[in-house]
């Protein structure tokens, strides 16, 4: 398998996405650190991880915290042995309850820098002087397709992801001479936990979508916007996300790869 004996950490890896990756990756055979605010969920996951044959632990993290991210890099070695690939997936779409509001609020603009970008830099200070002390490693950064062009529905998300998206070039550049390999990936249009929230705003602002519960919402933009006509799947994440981190790309860093069915194609 392409990835036997690396040891990967997932943050926001108990559920949706990031569960998907953390699966595709245990799948080709990394062991894997499942980093969550739930230890609960994250515990159970790190559970079905280990069924595919790899070893698995469950760490309590918010991404906002550099203590706490501090002690996942120490924790991975101290328990995994290694460790080889950052994926930073935890992710938030606003503060508590922002889709009950028809604006965007303050709240909602500092929660989504504070874990979408300064969650990826804490992460990065963290682990970074791991990787580059051995000289090798892997790092994607979640983004989004709302990160390529500003959404007047959640100006606060999209304007964070395109700083994801911007700082992965930074960070790719910063590593490049440690042999490190720093994208993101951009998903589309996925029915996750998030999307629920999502579609209630877009209810909310959008005459297209007026009164429409989350799924119809959700079913009308994908027909609206993605050529291809289907939703993606957190396993076409995954499996994007397994291709960036093999060797197969090493010649490829600092990109942002649309996984959106042609809706971007830039
Ligand atoms: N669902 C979509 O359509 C979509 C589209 C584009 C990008 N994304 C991005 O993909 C990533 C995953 O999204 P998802 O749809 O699976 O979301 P989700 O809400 O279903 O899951 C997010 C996970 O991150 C965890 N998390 C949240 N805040 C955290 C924190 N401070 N520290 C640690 N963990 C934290 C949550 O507990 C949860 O397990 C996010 O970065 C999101 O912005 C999602």
């Amino acid at each position: 398998m392409i990835l036997d004996n690396q040891v990967a950490i997932v943050t926001g890896g108990a559920t949706g996405i990031g569960k998907a990756i953390a699966l595709a990756l245990a799948a080709e055979g990394a062991d894997i650190v499942v980093a969550d605010l739930n230890k609960k969920i994250a515990t159970k996951t790190a559970a079905e991880i280990e069924a595919l044959g790899v070893k698995s632990i469950a760490v309590v993290c918010d991404v906002t915290k550099p203590w706490m991210v501090k002690k996942l890099g120490a924790t991975a070695i101290e328990k995994l042995g290694r460790l080889d690939i950052l994926i930073n997936n935890a992710g938030v779409a606003g503060g508590p309850g922002w889709y009950e509001h028809a604006r965007s609020r303050e709240e909602d603009w500092i929660a989504c820098y504070e874990v979408n970008v300064k969650g990826i830099f804490n992460c990065i200070e963290a682990i970074a002087p791991i990787m580059k002390e051995q000289r090798s490693g892997k790092i994607v950064n979640l983004a989004s397709i709302a990160g390529r062009e500003g959404r007047p529905a959640l100006p606060h998300y999209s304007a964070s992801k395109a700083a994801v998206i911007n700082y992965t070039q930074s960070l790719a550049a910063d590593m490049a001479p440690y042999d490190i390999n720093v994208n993101a990936v951009c998903p589309g249009l996925l029915w996750t936990p998030m999307w629920g929230q999502v579609g209630q705003r877009y209810a909310q602002t959008n005459p297209d979508y007026a009164e429409m519960p989350a799924r119809e919402v959700f079913d009308k933009m994908v027909a609206d916007i993605i050529p291809l006509g289907r939703e993606q799947t957190p396993e076409d994440i995954g499996d994007c996300v397994v291709f960036l981190v093999s060797e197969d790309a090493r010649n490829i860093t600092g990109q942002a790869i649309n996984v959106d069915g042609g809706a971007f194609m830039r």
